[in-house]
C-alpha cells in the first residue's frame, strides 16, 4: 500500500473516518496541499505527528471538506420549500421533526428555523456536522455580510443583532430551538422519525457507495411522507431505488411503506 492509502486506513483506525468514502482525486488533492502546508514531507511523517499534536487532527479534519455555507443559499429553493412543501408537510401533525444534516457553520439550520417561525409551525430541529470546529462557530452565530446578504430584511431585523464591521449575531430566540451536535454521516446512527431531512453541498464529496449507502439511510430516517431536500448539483439519479419518489427540484419524498 503507498503512503497514501496507508494514511487513509490509520486515519479509519484512530478516529473512525473514513477517507476511502470520499472522492478519492479530489481527497488526496485537499490533503497533499495541507500536508505540505503544515510542512510534512510525508503522510507517514504526519500520522506520526498526530500523536504529538492534538490541534494538527483537528486542523486536518477541518480541511478534510469545505465549509462554506450561506442563509438562503440558492434562494429560490428555500421558496419552494416554504410555499410548495412545508404547508403540505405541516398540515395534520402537530410538529416537525426536522434535521439540518452537515450544516456546517449553521446558516443552513437558522435559514430554515426562521421560516418555520415565520410559518408558526411548532417544530424540533436536529444540526449536525462531522467537524466540532464548525459546530461551535454555528452556535455562536456570528457571521459576516457574505454569509446574511440574502437574509431577507424583516429576519435580518427580527432575529440579528447587528455588531460592528459589518457582522451579525443571531439571537438567542433563534438559537433555542436548535440542537447542534457532532454526527458523521458515514458511521453514526441516524436520527429516527424525521419530517425533513436537510442535505446539501456535502454528498458531491463522496463516492457512489457512499452516497448510496446515505440516502438509503436517509431514506429510513423519513417518516412515509417525509421529505429530503438536497443541493442544487445533487440531483438523486434513481430516487426510487431508496423509496423516494421526486417532489420539486432537490426535493424527494418518502413514499409509503
Ligand atoms: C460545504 S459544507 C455544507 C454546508 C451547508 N449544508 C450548505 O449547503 O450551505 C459541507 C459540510 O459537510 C461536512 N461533512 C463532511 N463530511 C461529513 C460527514 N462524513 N458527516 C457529516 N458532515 C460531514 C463538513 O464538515 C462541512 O461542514
Amino acid at each position: 500500500m503507498d503512503d497514501y492509502g496507508q494514511f487513509v486506513a490509520q486515519v479509519y483506525r484512530k478516529t473512525g473516518i473514513n477517507l476511502a468514502d470520499y472522492k478519492e482525486a479530489q481527497m488526496k488533492r485537499r490533503l497533499t496541499s495541507f500536508r505540505d502546508r503544515e510542512q510534512y514531507a510525508s503522510f507517514h511523517d504526519m500520522l506520526e505527528a498526530f500523536n504529538r499534536d492534538p490541534t494538527l487532527l483537528e486542523r486536518f479534519l477541518n480541511r478534510i471538506t469545505i465549509k462554506v455555507s450561506e442563509f438562503f443559499r440558492n434562494s429560490e429553493r428555500w421558496q419552494s420549500l416554504q410555499k410548495e412543501v412545508l404547508p403540505v408537510l405541516a398540515s395534520n401533525r402537530a410538529h416537525l421533526k426536522c434535521w439540518s444534516a452537515a450544516c456546517s457553520t449553521g446558516e443552513e439550520p437558522y435559514t430554515l428555523a426562521m421560516i418555520l417561525k415565520e410559518m408558526g409551525i411548532p417544530f424540533e430541529l436536529l444540526a449536525t456536522d462531522i467537524d466540532r470546529s464548525v459546530l461551535e462557530r454555528a452556535k455562536t452565530g456570528e457571521y459576516g455580510p457574505q454569509a446574511v446578504r440574502h437574509v431577507p430584511r424583516h429576519f435580518r431585523e427580527q432575529y440579528f443583532i447587528p455588531l460592528e464591521d459589518n457582522r451579525f449575531r443571531v439571537k438567542a430566540e433563534l438559537k433555542r430551538g436548535i440542537r447542534f451536535f457532532q454526527h458523521d454521516l458515514l458511521q453514526d446512527a441516524y436520527p429516527e422519525g424525521c419530517h425533513l431531512i436537510v442535505c446539501r453541498n456535502v454528498m458531491i464529496y463522496f463516492t457512489d457507495e457512499a452516497k448510496t449507502r446515505i440516502y438509503r439511510a436517509f431514506s429510513d430516517s423519513l417518516v412515509p411522507g417525509g421529505v429530503l431536500f438536497v443541493g442544487s448539483t445533487e440531483q438523486i439519479l434513481r430516487p426510487a431505488d431508496y423509496g423516494l419518489a421526486p417532489l420539486a427540484p432537490f426535493m424527494y419524498q418518502r413514499v409509503s411503506s
